[in-house]
């Protein structure tokens, strides 16, 4: 074949043959076609150079130089296309450069976020974390807590029995009993944990969660009560918040109180969630009554002490604005990632 006739074809078919290459290997057996250095077309050309007069050598050996430019070019172009982003038949079987799917973070229960700022609140004051069993004795649960069988404050609270002497514990005070039994004053612990009662509302569920507190010393006074209460409730929700003490009764406590936060939905003008009244109650509490102190064998002539107790739930429904307890107990992904 002609010099001539081999040039022609070579010109119309390369470009052609390195646009179809859809990968690196492709393009790398087209360069070697055209390119290679032993075999390959153009240097073949190059070589029956020699064999041409001096004219024609001339005139082909431009054409020939121009074409393995060209052809240069466009493999290191095509190289760089096909390097930078992923062929037409990768994007459906895996795309490196796609982003990735988040993955969902676990975070702490909201009651767990509230429990532990209770807990940290009054670390700070030097009081000490103390537990019982939630599955209690009638004695703990309430005889020793000055609430003998037929007393009225029996009612007050919904007790699952789960045999005649044994209950579900219906509050943390029994707590109160085993600390008190198992070491002398002077006392200052918190017991959080979990309590049940049969009970069932937008504002009750048969569990919950409470934290005792309980003072013991020689000279601890409603005073001492109040200024702690006070500055906990500060604390937990705002600076601003201004704490009511009201006469109530506990049979565990004499003096009882049922201890207010002015509203913190409304400061006060009045709104659904305090019933216009421009308060929210909060927490029980009172003076340690003599009684309990005869259980545990103290000297009530001695030791005077106060505790108190506060449902978590109540206080996490305040400071997020939830409105049905049920809620922290539904398990749903929509609610629980919005803390
Ligand atoms: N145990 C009481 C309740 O569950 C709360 C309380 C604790 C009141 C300690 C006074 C002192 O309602």
């Amino acid at each position: 074949m002609s010099m001539e006739k081999q040039l022609v074809e070579l010109e119309s078919v390369w470009n052609d043959e390195l646009q179809v290459c859809q990968s690196i290997e492709d393009l790398e057996s087209v360069r070697l076609k055209y390119l290679g250095r032993k075999s390959g077309l153009i240097h073949q050309l190059l070589r029956a150079l020699g064999t041409l007069d001096l004219e024609e050598k001339k005139k082909f050996g431009a054409r020939i130089n121009h074409l393995k430019q060209a052809v240069q070019e466009a493999v290191e172009q095509k190289q760089s296309h096909l390097s930078s982003g992923p062929s037409e038949k990768t994007i459906d079987t895996f795309d490196p450069t796609l982003p990735g799917k988040a993955p969902n973070n676990g975070h702490v229960h909201p009651i767990t976020i509230v429990m532990n700022d209770i807990i940290e609140i009054f670390r700070g004051m030097g009081f000490d974390l103390a537990t019982g069993p939630e599955v209690e004795t009638d004695y703990y649960n309430f005889e020793a807590l000055n609430i003998p069988k037929d007393h009225p404050a029996r009612d007050m609270q919904d007790t699952f029995y789960l045999s005649d002497d044994l209950v579900l514990r219906t509050h943390t005070s029994p707590v109160q009993i085993r600390v008190m039994e198992s070491q002398q004053p002077p006392i200052r612990i918190i017991a959080p944990g979990k309590v049940y009662r049969r009970d069932a509302d937008v504002s009750h569920t048969p569990m919950f969660h409470q934290v005792e507190g309980l003072i013991v010393d020689t000279s601890i006074t409603m005073g001492n009560l109040m200024s702690v209460l006070d500055q906990f409730l500060k604390e937990i929700f705002s600076k601003n918040v201004q704490t009511r003490f009201r006469p109530s009764y506990f049979s565990f406590t004499e003096p009882s109180a049922e201890v207010d936060i002015s509203c913190v939905f409304c400061s006060q003008k009045g709104c659904r969630v305090c019933k216009g009244s421009g308060w929210l109650e909060i927490l029980g509490a009172g003076m340690v009554d003599p009684a309990v102190f005869s259980s545990v064998k103290y000297d009530s002539e001695k030791f005077t002490g106060f505790a108190f107790g506060l449902g978590v739930e109540r206080i996490a429904m305040l400071k997020y604005g939830i409105n049905d307890i049920r809620l922290f107990f539904e398990n749903d992904m929509r609610f629980l990632r919005q803390f």
